[in-house]
């Protein structure tokens, strides 16, 4: 059997994993386009609209289970929207075609186009609340650090598994009056904090790279879809992740109990909110620690994107060199 026999559902997978690269590369470039011009909207809907258009090519039979919001707020890739030509595999797709739309107006660094598939049903359908997130990259002992543990001991623990001093630790936390105290309690370990704007599912992922980002553990509330997504990638490398949704309100819980959350409290380990086979596929914006963003020359605009697939470990770092230009252009 070839490759392209597309029989096993390995195969399917395998395959589809240069298509989800096109995905975030296409939606990169759209949005890459308006870097920097003060207008996050329009970022965000040129990148939405190009991944939506690419999404719609490939051989999958997939639904959105996160996406640009739910079906009365979100005209695209809405929450529940079909995608695909419906002739392959049944999937579940998650998706921000602009992670970091503020970057991306301010041409600040970090924005990215990211995606994730994976077997029907097995990612987790987050509403679009917040999210307490703790996450380290592999190597360490499993539940080394846990949500519910204190920001001091969590530094600690890391700094024991590490050999090190909680001085020689650094966490991620986004820069939000939110997070005053668990700043003030991981500056009182000596540890440091790189303080981050936006674009917390690479910063997530930057845990998983500790040599090339600096960045030991991230900490802290985010958006959950992006947490979901950010799961799904370091399943991929094996790092440790768990998360809580913060359902502060009535309205909150009831949105997330008809999206099928049993329990408003529950801790979800990263293997929960990514339970199967899974690809994520990531392409820069602007640049960052994790990825060049694009780059719009002459006659050659280039593109590099991380694509990860659980069932083998495998990171690729692709560098793309796009020359038919009209391939980006809008339909
Ligand atoms: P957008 O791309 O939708 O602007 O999200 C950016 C982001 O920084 C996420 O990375 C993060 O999870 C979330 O916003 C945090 O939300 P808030 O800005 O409300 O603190």
């Amino acid at each position: 059997m070839t490759d392209l026999t597309i029989q096993s559902g390995q195969v399917i997978e395998r395959v589809l994993s240069m298509e989800l690269v096109r995905v975030t590369e296409r939606a990169a470039v759209a949005s890459a386009m308006l870097r920097g011009r003060g207008n996050e909207k329009a970022a965000d809907q040129a990148a939405v609209d190009a991944m939506r258009r690419e999404l719609n090519k490939l051989p999958i039979d997939g639904e959105i289970v996160i996406g640009e919001g739910e079906r009365d707020e979100a005209p695209m890739l809405f929450i529940g929207e079909r995608v695909g030509n419906r002739k392959g595999p049944k999937v579940d797709i998650a998706v921000d075609p602009l992670e970091g739309t503020t970057l991306c107006a301010k041409d600040m660094p970090g924005a990215i186009a990211v995606m994730a598939m994976a077997n029907a049903g097995t990612l987790l359908y987050a509403p679009d609340v917040y999210m307490n997130k703790i996450a380290v990259g592999p190597g360490y002992a499993q539940g080394v650090v846990d949500l519910d543990a204190s920001p001091e001991d969590n530094i600690h623990a890391i700094a024991r598994a590490k050999g090190c001093k909680p001085h020689e630790v650094t966490a991620l936390i986004m820069d939000r009056p939110r997070h005053e105290g668990l700043i003030a309690a991981v500056r009182k370990t000596g540890a440091s904090i790189r303080l981050i704007t936006d674009g917390d599912v690479a910063g997530v992922i930057f845990t998983t790279m500790p040599e090339k980002t600096g960045i030991d553990i991230y900490l802290g509330i985010g958006g959950a879809p992006e947490g979901v997504l950010a799961a799904a990638a370091l399943r991929c490398v094996g790092g440790q992740m768990q998360g809580r949704l913060i359902l502060d309100t009535q309205e909150k819980a009831d949105r997330a109990f008809k999206m099928g959350v049993k329990d408003p409290v529950k801790k979800y380990d990263m293997s929960e909110m990514a339970s199967g086979d899974v690809i994520v596929s990531a392409t820069g914006v602007t640049d960052g620690a994790l990825l060049a963003g694009v780059r719009m020359g002459k006659d050659v605009i280039e593109t590099e994107t991380l694509v990860y697939r659980s069932i083998t470990g495998t990171v690729r770092r692709i560098h793309g060199e796009h020359r038919q230009f009209e391939k980006f252009k809008l339909d």
